[in-house]
């Protein structure tokens, strides 16, 4: 069981976000009640402060998640002890984020970086491409891909 679940990408403003606000409505879904604490950051501080990519929002509305109250962070050492899971989008994110995770001197912190499309149950991609230089098809297979590792995570986590 996992108490506390970070989503990672780069900036924090397209992919992150849409997997926290997809991730939280689809857990309330199938796991009414829960208390498991769910955020989302960025491996790099760019757009930190910011609101989501007003694209990444208006796709996930469409689907029926609500991103507007989500502000972009970086990602921090401290956040190897407040969650049990640290998921990147991509590989690239997912280095940085182990070795971050080495840096915090705790070695196992290193087992809760986790690649997020490896909970897919349908797709095979295996990472989420980053949709920020692209048009707006790239937002909605964000969510595509985010709702079906989601649901995987969730069996997971039920289990
Ligand atoms: P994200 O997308 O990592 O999914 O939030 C990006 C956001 C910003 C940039 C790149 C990707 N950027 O280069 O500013």
């Amino acid at each position: 069981m996992a108490d506390a679940v970070l989503f990672v990408c780069l900036g924090n403003i397209c992919r992150s976000p849409t997997a926290e606000g997809v991730f939280r409505e689809l857990l309330k879904q199938h796991l009414p009640g829960n208390s498991i604490f769910i955020d989302s950051a960025g491996t790099t501080g760019y757009h930190a402060g910011e609101q989501a990519d007003s694209r990444a929002i208006s796709a996930a509305k469409k689907r029926g998640y609500d991103l507007s109250k989500i502000k972009s962070r970086q990602v921090r050492e401290s956040d190897f002890e407040k969650f049990d899971l640290v998921i990147a989008m991509d590989k690239q994110n997912h280095t940085n984020l182990v070795n971050l995770a080495i840096q915090t001197g705790n070695e196992q912190h290193v087992n809760k970086v986790k690649l997020f499309l490896a909970y897919s149950q349908q797709t095979n991609y295996q990472e989420v491409p980053d949709p920020y230089y692209g048009g707006s098809k790239g937002f909605d297979l964000v969510i595509d891909l985010v709702e079906d590792a989601s649901r995987g995570l969730i069996s997971q986590i039920s289990a």
